[in-house]
């Protein structure tokens, strides 16, 4: 029997968040998650990323879920751990408002392998509308710190991303946000506005539906310990298992998952009820690509984003 193993793991060390974004699945005006939130506990980290350096392969280590990753209070201790393994590489996302020298300073020396910001445009007035209670040029005073800090230890890593949501109140601000930021960040990305938050709502969908790579290469693990479908799997509410309970590794190969594998393989992308809903499938198609001379950079444009890269 083939053993499957990620290539990313979604490890959500906490759920918490100190803003409320306009389009948040669990801390937004619109919000539905309804399962518990708040930090990881350290037997369910310390045990994941054990096992996961066990694996001895490459591995992308996504260090946020559905919260704020700077508010858990043990967060450098964590990556310290994930960093001590050498096949694992390390980043999360981040809001970007906790993000002081003092971390920048320990990212660049810890040899973090990537740091990503959300931001969403680049006027402090409509940020704050979308972003409810963030500091835009708080947070861009923390992205330059990064950067220069990073430029000082002539290091290549974190390499740094930017990700801004388009939602209507922004989106016009999209080519200064690019402008702004291509030639002084490693990749920027903007995304389509989902709402409400449900997995099919993107303008442009590939017709011809194929398996999801997702169901082969990313495993979610909550800030409960428990093991998530995939990262549509907002609520947990097909739990695959749950941390301490049996090897990560056991759980990501068990019947649930395999049966839904085979589903796909075979085309019944209906019988599962996430699944019939759901868009994501087709996430790592790049379905167009086009060139805006007047901002230099090129566009390769995917269902739920697109990717700005310079000239
Ligand atoms: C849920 S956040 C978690 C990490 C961190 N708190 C942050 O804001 O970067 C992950 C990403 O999802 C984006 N996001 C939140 N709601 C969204 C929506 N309705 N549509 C598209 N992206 C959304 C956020 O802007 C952020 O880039
Ligand atoms: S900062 Fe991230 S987790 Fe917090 S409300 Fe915004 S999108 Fe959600």
């Amino acid at each position: 029997m083939t053993i499957y193993f990620p290539s990313q793991v979604v490890l959500e060390v906490t759920s918490a968040c100190n803003l409320s974004c306009k389009g948040c699945a669990i801390h937004g005006p619109d919000r539905f998650v309804t399962r518990q939130t708040g930090p990881m506990l350290e037997k369910f980290w310390r045990t994941a990323i054990a096992e996961m350096g066990s694996w001895n392969r490459e591995l992308n280590l996504t260090a946020h879920g559905g919260g704020e990753p700077l508010l858990h209070s043990r967060l450098k201790e964590i990556l310290q751990f994930a960093k001590s393994f050498p096949k694992l590489q390390a980043g999360f996302l981040t809001n970007g408002m906790l993000l002081d020298m003092n971390w920048s300073e320990f990212a660049v020396s810890l040899g973090l392998d990537w740091i990503g910001f959300s931001i969403d445009g680049v006027s402090p007035e409509t940020h704050r509308i979308v972003r409810k209670k963030s500091d835009l040029d708080l947070i861009e005073k923390h992205l330059l710190d990064l950067l220069s800090v990073r430029e000082r230890a002539k290091a290549q890593k974190p390499f740094v991303t930017l990700n801004m949501v388009a939602y209507e109140e922004v989106a016009n601000q999209k080519e200064l946000f690019v402008k702004r930021w291509l030639n002084k960040v490693n990749n920027i990305t903007i995304s389509h506005y989902r709402n409400p938050p449900d997995s099919r709502r993107w303008p442009v969908v590939p017709t011809e539906r194929k398996a999801c790579f997702l169901l082969w290469s990313q495993m979610v693990i909550a800030c409960d310990g428990r093991v998530g479908l995939c990262c549509e799997d907002f609520n947990i509410d097909f739990p695959l298992g749950r941390i301490g309970e049996k090897p990560l590794i056991e759980i990501w190969n068990g019947p649930e998952i395999s049966k839904l594998r085979k589903m796909h393989e075979q085309g019944d992308f209906e019988s599962h009820p996430m699944c019939r809903e759901c868009d994501t499938w087709s996430d790592n198609i790049v379905h167009k690509t086009e060139e805006i001379q007047r901002i230099g950079c090129r566009l390769f444009h995917k269902t739920s984003q697109t990717e700005y890269k310079p000239l």
